[in-house]
């Protein structure tokens, strides 16, 4: 519970160390660290694709430039008093075919654990982004246990933030297995509702259609609210902190509806006590502008901004 108070409100280096290939693009500057800590967020997310940069037969060793380009990203936060949680992102192989690939994400997992073992405990590791497709939530309950293992014998101190398949979806949350044991911080993806938030993006079928779609007024809001309502219940029930490691709207949105949705989103979170980390900082979400380097003001004011603390909320130390 601690460290999840502790990770607290952060934001993503999306479309860095995970970019694919032809989309979107940030380069890992140090100074984005210093706009991140500077602005008052706690915690970093560092989504990383791995699998494009590991051997594709045993030891599926990880290819030494690329790992010292992840510890550069990680020292950077860690040297400014952030938290940074380290995943495994976009391995679509690993949701196609779940049998063949387990051993590589196996052997994924004992290389970074190893890597950063006696690292600070600022850092957190995340087993997977989004599980999809053949890793039903039955598989992925298997798989992940076997993952948390793999890095437990390198890293037994660790914490440990895992999601439920269906893409970190809410609706996921009561199919996931999650292991008795401590040190472990379940995660969802908020984009609600995803005809908003996806509004425009291209990667998603049909998106165009939605253009034009705002966000705003009672009804807008219950549904927030029960959705994020029943996400703290199930952490309550299970007696385990929840992360919500993702949330944001699309660029293609208008920008006071996207402010109003973000101001919304993170205020549910801290009065239930939720951490989050905002879906994106300086690509196709961005809350913050690479190019004038300048936060979006709305959307700054939106994450961080004041009066959205409840009274009597301990969302932070
Ligand atoms: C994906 C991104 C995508 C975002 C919102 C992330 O998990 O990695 O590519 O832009 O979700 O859909």
């Amino acid at each position: 519970m601690e460290t999840n108070r502790g990770l607290g409100r952060g934001i993503n280096f999306g479309n860095a160390l995970d970019a694919l290939d032809g989309g979107p693009e940030l380069p890992l500057a140090e100074r984005w660290f210093d706009e991140v800590a500077a602005a008052g967020f706690d915690t970093i997310r560092l989504p990383v694709r791995w699998s494009a940069h590991a051997g594709s037969r045993p030891p599926y060793a990880i290819d030494p430039a690329f790992f010292r380009r992840v510890d550069a990203g990680v020292h950077a936060a860690l040297d400014r008093g952030l938290r940074v949680v380290v995943d495994v992102h976009h391995y679509a192989e690993l949701c196609a075919a779940p049998d063949e690939h387990l051993p590589r994400f196996l052997a994924l997992w004992r290389q970074i654990a190893a890597r950063y073992a006696g690292h600070s405990g600022r850092l957190c590791f995340e087993l997977l982004n989004e599980p999809r497709d053949r890793l039903t939530a039955s598989r992925w309950n298997a798989v992940l246990a076997a993952a948390l293992a793999a890095v437990r014998d390198a890293d037994p101190g660790r914490t440990v933030i895992v999601g439920p398949a269906g893409m970190n979806s809410p609706g996921a949350l009561r199919a996931l297995a999650v292991p008795e044991e401590g040190n472990l911080i379940a995660t969802v993806h908020y984009y609600a509702p995803f005809e908003f938030t996806h509004q425009g993006a291209g990667w998603v079928e049909g998106a165009h259609r939605w253009l034009g779609h705002t966000w705003g007024g009672a009804a807008d809001e219950a549904a927030v609210r029960d959705d994020l309502a029943e996400v703290a219940a199930w952490g309550r029930e299970r007696g385990l902190p929840v992360f919500i490691g993702e949330f944001g709207a699309f660029s293609a949105a208008d920008m006071a509806s996207r402010a109003r949705w973000t101001a919304f989103v993170r205020a549910e979170a801290e009065r239930l006590g939720l951490s989050w980390a905002y879906w994106e900082f300086g690509t196709d979400f961005g809350a913050y502008d690479p190019v004038c380097a300048k936060w979006r003001e709305p959307l700054r004011q939106a994450l961080l901004g004041e009066p959205a603390l409840a009274a009597g909320s301990d969302f932070r130390r």
